[in-house]
């Protein structure tokens, strides 16, 4: 499924659309944004289009483009959802590089994390993180995940292991930092 818009203050989630594709075959073919994820190759103009209409199709998946002033600038989402035990898990990219660490990441989760607990009514998210992925880590402890393990080396990139930081978020302990 393709999510629904969100308006924050800076940021926007929409659902993406297939002229975005030329931006996302860009970004993931950049390895300084794909440095903290497991994958190395880039992805073909063919597989962008498969995953966009897998992804629209998918009933256990809600996906976002994230939109700054118009312009797309990254995408998120909440994948593998488990309707009958209420999770999913959830990822984000901001690929416009000159807008990293301007807060971007940190919106667009509080966006998605609203949508997912008072929306789709689940009960936990989770995800992952490259350990050094210190703006990822840093973004979603903003949003309330907390450390649920590590896995140690579990991904082979750049010539090393790498340890990946597991993250959980419960509603019940979203909803108790939300204001009155
Ligand atoms: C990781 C990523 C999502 C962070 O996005 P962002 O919009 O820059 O994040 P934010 O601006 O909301 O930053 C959140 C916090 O982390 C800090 N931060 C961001 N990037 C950082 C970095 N490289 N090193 C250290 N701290 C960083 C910010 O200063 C901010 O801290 P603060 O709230 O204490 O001021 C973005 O860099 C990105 O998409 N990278 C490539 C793909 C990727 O790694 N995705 C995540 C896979 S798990």
């Amino acid at each position: 499924m393709f999510g629904p818009i969100l308006r924050g203050t800076r940021v926007t989630l929409r659902p993406p659309r297939k002229e975005d594709l030329e931006t996302y075959l860009a970004w993931f073919a950049d390895p300084e944004v794909t440095r903290y994820q497991p994958r190395s190759t880039p992805f073909s103009p063919a597989q962008e289009e498969a995953w966009f209409t897998k992804t629209g199709e998918d009933p256990n998946s809600v996906v976002w483009a994230i939109e700054v002033d118009g312009k797309a600038v990254g995408t998120t989402g909440i994948g593998q959802i488990d309707w009958l035990h209420r999770h999913g898990t959830t990822g984000i990219t901001i690929g416009e590089k000159s807008l990293w660490r301007q807060g971007l990441a940190s919106e667009a989760m509080a966006l998605r994390t609203r949508h997912a607990f008072r929306e789709l009514n689940l009960h936990k998210l989770k995800t992952q993180a490259y350990m050094e992925n210190e703006g990822s880590r840093r973004a979603l402890a903003k949003t309330g995940y907390t450390q649920a393990g590590i896995q140690r080396q579990e991904f082979y990139k750049d010539g090393r292991w790498h340890d990946v930081w597991e993250g959980e978020l419960l509603r019940e302990d979203w909803e108790k930092a939300q204001p009155a």
